[in-house]
């Protein structure tokens, strides 16, 4: 079989494994993993749309150097929904990713709201502000999931936890107010002003900056 063959079979029969795997004959949303190869996955997921079996199709990214790519993607294909990486700490898809989702009527999931690890090494010891109370805040959970779905671009967060105790702590980010524009850049400003930990998801981050930076 010609190479070229061989990858249409493969990404074919990767679609075929998550429908077994989801126990489902109609999936809600299927991406292409981290840019994976577009060219080819998303006119085999568009055939499926077609079908009836994927309701919706999209594409993601968490790294600033797969960004331009996803620009391009976002412009010339129609895709559904995008996933990208976005935190009160990490708001590059802020300048040109976000508004082009919009503009494009694109859904957005936000990853990594918490930076991993990240986040919560910034906040350790820290008392959340008073001033988190004006937008139904009680945590810092809570403070960065609001700060997410307040903007207007995006469509929901996806954090993840192990422990019960903090999805109940996170469904509480979907619960009261949210912090308008003014409010939204008083939080930057309150988790700029923190002190940076060299975490290993912190090396991420500058690493993915730095690459960003050399581009
Ligand atoms: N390209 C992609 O498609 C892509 C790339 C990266 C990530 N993602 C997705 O993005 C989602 C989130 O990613 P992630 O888990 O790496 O990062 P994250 O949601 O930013 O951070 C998860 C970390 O936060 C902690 N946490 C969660 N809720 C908490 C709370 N209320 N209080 C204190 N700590 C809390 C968790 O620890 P505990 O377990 O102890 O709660 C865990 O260590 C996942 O669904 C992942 O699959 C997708």
């Amino acid at each position: 079989m010609a190479a070229g063959q061989l990858i249409l079979q493969r990404a074919r029969q990767q679609v075929e494994a998550s429908f077994q795997r989801a126990g489902r004959s109609v999936i809600d949303l299927i991406q292409v993993h981290n840019m994976g190869a577009p060219d080819v996955q998303l006119p085999i997921l568009r055939e499926y749309k077609e079908e009836g079996r994927i309701r919706y199709i999209g594409i993601t990214t968490t790294f600033p150097n797969q960004y331009e790519r996803l620009i391009e993607t976002m412009q010339n294909e129609e895709l559904d929904f995008i996933g990208i990486d976005y935190a009160v700490d990490n708001r590059s898809v802020e300048q040109d990713i976000l508004p082009l989702a919009m503009e494009r009527g694109i859904a957005v999931l936000c990853y990594l709201p918490f930076g991993r690890s990240r986040l919560w090494s910034r906040v350790r010891g820290q008392t959340l502000p008073e001033y988190a109370q004006e937008f139904d805040a009680t945590t810092w959970a809570q403070f960065f999931l609001k700060f997410i779905i307040s903007n207007p671009a995006i469509t929901a967060a996806t954090p993840s936890t192990s422990r019960p105790t903090n999805m109940a702590d996170n469904i509480g980010g979907m619960i009261g107010r949210l912090p308008d524009e003014a409010m939204r850049r008083r939080m930057i400003a309150t988790v700029d002003a923190l002190p940076l930990c060299l975490t290993i998801n912190s090396l991420y981050l500058f690493n993915k900056v730095s690459i960003a930076l050399r581009q």
